[in-house]
């Protein structure tokens, strides 16, 4: 692994492919048997989880039906704090068990508007899974349920995750260089 430069910006190795597959593999298993024999809806949150989402439904035993949100909520690399719902929720997520899947929760401020307005939709139950959290910064008030990796309070890019947009189709997580 080597230097990433996006935008004159520039990321060195953090998490390797093989961290990040592992950690994923792990939430897989917790998932299948916390929801043994029943039937789950994986809603991803995009853009930034597309790679986790796939990743993670390869490894699902569950019968899982998928779909997405779009959610804007970051600009340049600072939390704005206002989140945009760019394509939204559908009727699809209704009374069933659904499982978010994000890439990243930082502040946890996207996180706490999905979940209200997911529960306007009245599911079974609801759980988070996220490969990586910022416990430093996390500040919601429910906890989640399933955690890849918890990092330093830093700005990373790739698996899915950008730098202005750039960044998402590199394998591995890169750090900003201090
Ligand atoms: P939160 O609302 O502060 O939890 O921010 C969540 C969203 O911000 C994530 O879904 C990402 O899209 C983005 N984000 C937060 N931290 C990072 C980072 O370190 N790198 C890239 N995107 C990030
Ligand atoms: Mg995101």
């Amino acid at each position: 692994m080597e230097v990433v430069k996006l935008h004159k910006k520039e990321f060195v190795p953090f998490l390797s492919s093989e961290l990040i597959q592992n950690a994923i593999e792990a939430i897989a298993d917790q998932i299948n048997k916390d929801f043994a024999g029943k039937e789950v809806i994986i809603l991803g949150v995009l853009d930034g989880a597309f790679m986790m989402v796939s990743d993670l439904m390869k490894r699902l035993k569950v019968n899982a039906e998928l779909t997405f949100v779009k959610l804007k909520s970051y600009h340049g690399d600072r939390s704005s704090g206002s989140v945009n719902e760019v394509l939204p929720l559908t009727e699809v997520i209704r009374k069933k068990h659904v499982i978010v899947v994000e890439d990243i929760i930082d502040t946890g401020l996207t996180l706490a508007f999905l979940r209200e307005r997911i529960m306007q939709f009245n599911p079974s139950s609801l759980s988070i899974a996220t490969l990586l959290l910022k416990p430093e910064v996390f500040q919601d008030k429910y906890p989640v349920e399933y955690i890849g990796i918890e990092i330093a309070n830093k700005f990373v890019v790739g698996y899915g995750m950008d730098y202005d947009g750039l960044g998402r189709q590199l394998p591995d997580i890169y750090v900003a260089k201090e």
